[in-house]
């Protein structure tokens, strides 16, 4: 198997400074992410996740607004072909509550499935992991590729 984003090697650290910059990385990640990958993004609160979410799914081919999914749990975004699927399990308490709601399931059938505090699920899913975090200035963000 080829390496996920050979331009991104773990360990690698970005700074990105303002949203389109976050954006713009999101979006060169959807064009190298195949399909079926599930994305980890952890991070303290404002870090940028959701932020980095809008640019992928935007540039996967969804023509619409992309927020925060904190009380639906789970986003799916219809694109061209299948669906992008976002989770935000800020709140939940346990994996086992997402597993009922179908998570297996649900990425299978999704292009690429992008999991915000998904911390308690990297075991099932080896897939890649962003951790996001506030420069001390505020106005911009690192990033860093640990898996
Ligand atoms: N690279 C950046 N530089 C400066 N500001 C940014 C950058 N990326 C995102 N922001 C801003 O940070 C704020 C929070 O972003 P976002 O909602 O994406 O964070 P989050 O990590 O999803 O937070 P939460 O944990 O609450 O879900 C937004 O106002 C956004 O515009
Ligand atoms: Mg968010």
């Amino acid at each position: 198997m080829t390496e996920l984003l050979p331009w991104l090697p773990v360990g690698t650290r970005l700074t990105l400074r303002g949203l389109p910059e976050q954006r713009a990385l999101g979006a060169r990640l959807a064009t190298e992410l195949p399909s079926g990958t599930v994305l980890f993004l952890e991070g303290e609160l404002g870090a940028g996740k959701t932020s980095l979410t809008q640019g992928l799914i935007t540039a996967l081919g969804f023509d619409g607004t992309v927020s925060s999914p904190t009380y639906a749990l789970m986003q799916p975004y219809p694109l061209p072909e299948g669906q992008a699927l976002h989770i935000d399990a800020y709140r939940v308490q346990h994996p086992a509550e997402l597993y009922e709601m179908g998570l297996d399931e649900l990425i299978e059938v999704s292009r690429l499935t992008i999991i915000e505090w998904g911390e308690a699920l990297y075991e099932d899913y080896p897939g890649p992991i962003l951790r996001l975090s506030h420069q001390v200035d505020s106005e911009t963000r690192l990033l860093e590729r640990l898996r």
